[in-house]
């Protein structure tokens, strides 16, 4: 796993504070319900001065996958690798709430953090050769995890990373325990890191760009593994990744996301039936619906602007093909446009808000 220095985050004014709660499981909010896995409330980071991540809120509950989607260079990981304290130290980061279970993060230290990271929320990392570690066997890295969070003995944690191993697809993980990862090709690395973060059966699971660095084959298998994973263990998931296409048959929700800021927050049926922002269009229609698709596949013009660079009204306003004067003066906020469905644009495709009249003329 991962580790770095630490940036500790800031409450943001006007938030209300949540009772601590003791680590374990779940605590009922009320006698009814239970609180979810994961609550962010306006969470925002900034590198120096720069911000790079503006008003990113979301909620994971048990057994439900909620995908983060936009472009590189959007603030996904940035917004994961807040919420697990990974970022560098001259990262600024703030929220109105930041709650595991029920329990504030915000005011988690360190050792507490240290606790939660790789046994109740874990995360998969997009290049498995830069998260292993090069001079330790897959089987020793798992095996730590295990004896650092459930104080198994050597030969215990050495025959649960056998398990894990096995449980990801890994053929002979007797044998394959005892390789470096260097040893194991991209996709059985991918494995291996997926059988790290699971080891413990983590409550969320973080996975960022799980599949990038794959080819197209292994991606799929990779993907239908995690999925299989997801439904046998019912974590939370957040699965992160440039794709549209990757967590169309995964997520329950989808965030987009687009230049540090949430574009358009809706359940995965209704964004993928009735995009509301010319971005999410977008990514739509660069998803290939065949493999003879690819060769006119459509591409979204233009790149998304750095963040010391953004233009004064709406972020992906250069680039939209919908855009009006208006748009480039103010900048959108999330705005509710249907059932359970966000959206910051001024002209939601297809939907006329009811105090502003016609948009999608
Ligand atoms: N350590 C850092 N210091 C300064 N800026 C950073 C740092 N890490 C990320 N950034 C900037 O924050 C912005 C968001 O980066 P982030 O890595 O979250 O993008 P992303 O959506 O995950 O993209 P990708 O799909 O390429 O992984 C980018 O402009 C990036 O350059
Ligand atoms: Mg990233």
């Amino acid at each position: 796993m991962i580790d770095g220095a630490e940036t500790v985050p800031e409450r943001s004014a006007g938030a209300e504070r949540s009772t601590r709660q003791p680590a374990g499981g779940p605590v009922a909010q009320s006698d009814t319900a239970a609180p979810p896995l994961l609550e962010v409330r306006n969470l925002k980071v900034a590198f120096g001065a720069v911000p790079v991540v503006s008003g990113v809120s979301f909620t994971v509950h048990q057994g439900e996958v909620v995908g983060i989607v936009g472009e590189s260079g959007s603030g996904k990981s940035v917004s994961a690798l807040a919420l697990m304290r990974l970022l560098p130290r001259h990262a600024h980061i703030s929220a109105e709430r930041m709650n595991f279970c029920g329990e504030d993060l915000l005011s988690a230290d360190r050792r507490r953090y240290e606790q939660l990271r790789g046994a109740d929320i874990a995360m998969i990392f997009q290049e498995p050769m830069t998260a292993l570690n090069p001079v330790l066997t897959v089987g020793e890295q798992i095996a730590e995890t295990l004896r650092r969070h459930e104080r198994l003995g050597r030969r215990q944690a050495r025959a649960r990373a056998i398990d894990a191993l096995a449980r990801v697809g890994i053929p002979a993980p007797a044998r394959r325990v005892d390789d470096y990862p260097h040893q194991m090709s991209g996709g059985m690395r991918q494995r291996a890191m997926i059988a790290m973060a699971l080891a413990c059966q983590p409550r969320v699971l973080i996975a960022d760009e799980p599949t990038t660095a794959l080819d197209v084959t292994i991606q799929a298998q990779i993907l239908e593994l995690l999925q299989d994973l997801q439904e046998e263990f019912q974590m939370g998931t957040v699965m992160i990744t440039h794709d549209l296409g990757v967590v169309s048959s995964f997520a329950d929700r989808v965030m987009i996301m687009y230049a540090g800021q949430v574009v358009e927050d809706a359940s995965a049926a209704q964004a993928f039936a009735s995009p509301k922002h010319p971005y999410t269009e977008g990514l739509l229609a660069s998803i290939p619906l065949s493999q003879s698709d690819v060769d006119r596949l459509y591409a979204i013009p233009g790149a998304v602007p750095p963040p010391f660079d953004l233009p004064p009204g709406c972020r992906f306003e250069p680039r939209c093909a919908a855009s009006r004067p208006p748009c480039r003066e103010a900048r959108p906020v999330l705005y509710p446009c249907g059932d359970d469905h966000r959206v910051a644009c001024i002209r939601p495709t297809g939907y006329v808000f009811p105090d502003r009249g016609e948009c999608n003329e």
